[in-house]
């Protein structure tokens, strides 16, 4: 499939040698760069993006591990910047009615920085430019960390982004090589090496970051979100500049652009049932359960202990629970 193929630099077939490698969840292998597993494609898309990505200060980028909830945060984020443009939430040509959250948002390493010969010139997209990544702390481009962009970043309980994850590279695997099985998968998530993981790293990254400068860094958790959806999204639109005035607040744009970004909502359009992203894979695999808990549906009871286990370990002691 398209989106397993990847055209090297030499410079990345280079430091492929000199990397870690394991199988990995989907197809190819992950290797294990700057403390972090790494798809291949996703390698190369880190090594142009780090190189050629200049942020702007007006610029706000999404950031998640996958199968955090990357897909609801997009729509979420594309509906609130975009209001204005599209004030009737109900009229048909609102964007998100016809397009995936994926194609509207796009990843900066794995849709941006993907092709090893072309560079995108960025300067010509309208302001606020919104952008999403996968990519953990220590490794976003250096023009990220010290313009002023805004980054929200959004996690999930691990377990259930493991199992997210699982059903999801079981989809996405080529028949041919059948699926994971669940005790190997998550024995590799255990030892971090999913992609973008460890997930432990990843989420304690962002989070220390948004402790010593909330300005710039929000964190936020599926769980709140799936809770208490009005207040997050209240608070989205006040980070990311754009408040939600008394008028549309009384007017229900609040509750229109929630229940436009719905996991019902979307997952029922026909674009999101049968459409396929720019890339290739298909829209519906995005969309599952969208629930808090599922995991205990799959995970034994001792597979749950154990990554509570280490998360208590990891994240416990910065004050961090699921
Ligand atoms: P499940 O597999 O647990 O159902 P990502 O968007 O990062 O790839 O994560 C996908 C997960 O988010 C899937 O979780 C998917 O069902 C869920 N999801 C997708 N759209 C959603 C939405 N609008 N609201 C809540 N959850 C959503």
């Amino acid at each position: 499939p398209k989106y397993l193929q990847v055209d090297l630099t030499q410079e990345c077939k280079e430091l492929i040698h000199t990397l870690p490698k394991v199988k990995g969840w989907i197809g190819n292998h992950l290797h294990q760069y700057e403390g972090f597993w790494y798809p291949t494609r996703s390698l190369q898309g880190l090594l142009t993006c780090q190189k050629h990505f200049q942020a702007l200060d007006a610029d706000i980028l999404l950031v998640t591990i996958p199968k955090s909830g990357t897909t609801w945060l997009k729509a979420l984020a594309f509906a609130l910047l975009n209001r204005k443009r599209y004030e009737d939430m109900h009229i048909h040509d609102h964007p998100l009615l016809t397009t995936n959250p994926h194609d509207l948002v796009p990843f900066l390493e794995l849709n941006i920085y993907v092709e090893k010969d072309r560079i995108p010139d960025l300067n010509l997209l309208s302001s606020p430019r919104l952008f999403a990544t996968h990519l953990p702390y220590v490794s976003l481009p250096k023009s990220v960390k010290e313009s002023n962009c805004k980054i929200v970043y959004l996690c999930r309980d691990p377990k259930d982004t493991f199992v997210s994850m699982w059903h999801f590279a079981n989809k996405l695997r080529p028949e041919s090589i059948g699926a994971n099985s669940l005790e190997e998968c998550f024995d590799t998530f255990c030892r971090g090496m999913n992609p973008y993981g460890p997930y432990w790293d990843h989420i304690l990254g962002y989070w220390k970051e948004s402790l010593e400068r909330p300005e710039k860094i929000m964190f936020l958790k599926f769980e709140d979100m799936k809770i208490e959806p009005t207040i997050v999204l209240k608070k989205l639109a006040e980070f990311v500049g754009c408040s939600f005035s008394k008028e549309e607040e009384y007017k229900g744009i609040v509750d229109g652009i929630l229940n436009l970004c719905s996991f019902d909502n979307l997952s029922n359009l026909q674009v999101n049932k049968t459409g396929k992203l720019r890339f290739g894979v298909e829209n519906k695999v995005y969309f599952r359960r969208g629930e808090v808990g599922d995991s205990k549906n799959l995970l034994t009871v001792e597979m749950n202990e154990m990554i509570n286990t280490i998360v208590e370990k990891k994240l416990g002691e910065h004050g961090l629970r699921f």
